[in-house]
């Protein structure tokens, strides 16, 4: 078995692979106290492999929230203030966060607010907070009904990126981080997507290394730029229109995962990069090919469009009244802060309900 990564930057280190956790002993001496946040499913099958992983850490409060994105909410960043005003923590202690995406937004938005800030560690379990969410230091809340509407940029001291936790994963979520997985690829890393172009999230065989490359990815954008200025804008592709659909979604209680709706937003701005840059038809209709074998179409019709579009008003990335989008100009090269007319925007989610070629 490999050894696992070691990658040190400013101000974060990662330890990503096999034998991650038992390699993060260390990265727990220099605190007084030991905090875990969680959420119930996470707690029941993934906090006792973390404890068996390290034996001799002693935890000194756990702190567990409701599971699922609708509770991503004021209400638990309020329950975990009491419990850690309950606990006494202080900033001589530490918080380990152990979960998917909601616990790393929400509990890193806790410790980096208390007190002025007490210092986190992030422990992903899923795949999407492995090879997204818990890298980059983005946490917050929805408020108001809108996704990461409230929160601020706040790095970890270090993330553990370790597989084991993923063998208790559901296939949604597997799915889920596999959107995540496939924007890289189209993105910045060409050599990625041909590992996955014609795969099945569910016949992948190497993980491990198809984590490790997509965290590596990552790390590489939010190393140059923390703080969303240039190019980790390029992250957002399919997130524009995506978000918007994960809200619409959330907003109507059927939520959809973040996976599906950045899916689908990766197709309708698969599109815009066709007709705006000109990317080819032969890669748009290989980008389309490979999410709609992956993913099941969301079944919204025209008269929906515009609520979809006013949610997406609400988008951070809105200027001057025009949607900011990140969008391709071919497979493996993106390019952020191209301005979109609303008309033409309108046209790719129709171009997604008509299932149309590209032309
Ligand atoms: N998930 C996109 C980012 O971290 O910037």
């Amino acid at each position: 078995m490999n050894n696992p990564l070691l990658i040190e930057t400013e101000p974060v280190s990662y330890i990503i692979g096999n034998d991650a956790i038992e390699k993060s002993a260390t990265k727990f001496k220099e605190f007084n106290r030991i905090i875990v946040i969680t959420d119930e499913n996470v707690e029941k099958h993934c906090l006792p492999v973390f404890k068996q992983k390290l034996p001799s850490l002693i935890i000194d409060g756990v702190i567990t929230i409701i599971s699922g994105e609708e509770n991503k909410s004021i209400h638990q960043l309020i329950y975990i203030w009491n419990e850690l005003t309950r606990l006494n923590v202080g900033r001589d202690d530490l918080i380990v966060n152990l979960g998917g995406g909601v616990v790393t937004d929400i509990a890193g938005m806790a410790a980096a607010t208390f007190k002025r800030g007490v210092q986190f560690i992030n422990f992903p379990t899923t795949l999407l907070g492995m090879v997204d969410a818990a890298i980059g230091g983005k946490t917050g809340i929805d408020f108001a009904r809108f996704k990461n509407q409230v929160g601020l940029f706040i790095n970890p001291t270090c993330v553990i990126i370790d597989p084991i936790f993923l063998k208790t994963l559901e296939k949604l979520h597997w799915q889920s981080g596999f959107a995540e997985v496939i924007k890289y690829g189209l993105i910045m890393d060409r050599e990625l997507w041909q590992k996955l172009e014609g795969k099945n999230y569910n016949d992948v065989d190497d993980w491990d290394t198809l984590i490790i490359k997509a965290a590596k990815d990552k790390i590489d954008i939010v190393r140059f730029d923390a703080l969303e200025k240039g190019i980790r804008k390029n992250l957002n592709f399919g997130h524009t229109i995506g978000h918007a659909l994960e809200s619409y979604y959330l907003k109507s209680g059927h939520p959809v995962t973040h996976g599906m709706a950045i899916a689908a937003g990766m197709i309708c701005e698969s599109w815009l990069s066709s007709k705006i840059f000109g990317m080819e038809c032969i890669h748009m209709d290989c980008i389309v090919k490979m999410i709609d074998s992956n993913f099941e179409r969301f079944n919204f019709t025209k008269d929906e469009i515009p609520r979809i579009m006013q949610l997406m008003e609400q988008d951070k990335k809105v200027r001057n009244n025009k949607q900011n989008f990140s969008l391709l100009r071919k497979i493996g090269k993106a390019v952020h802060e191209v301005e979109v007319e609303t008309d033409i925007i309108i046209k790719s989610l129709e171009f997604y309900i008509d299932r149309k070629k590209c032309d």
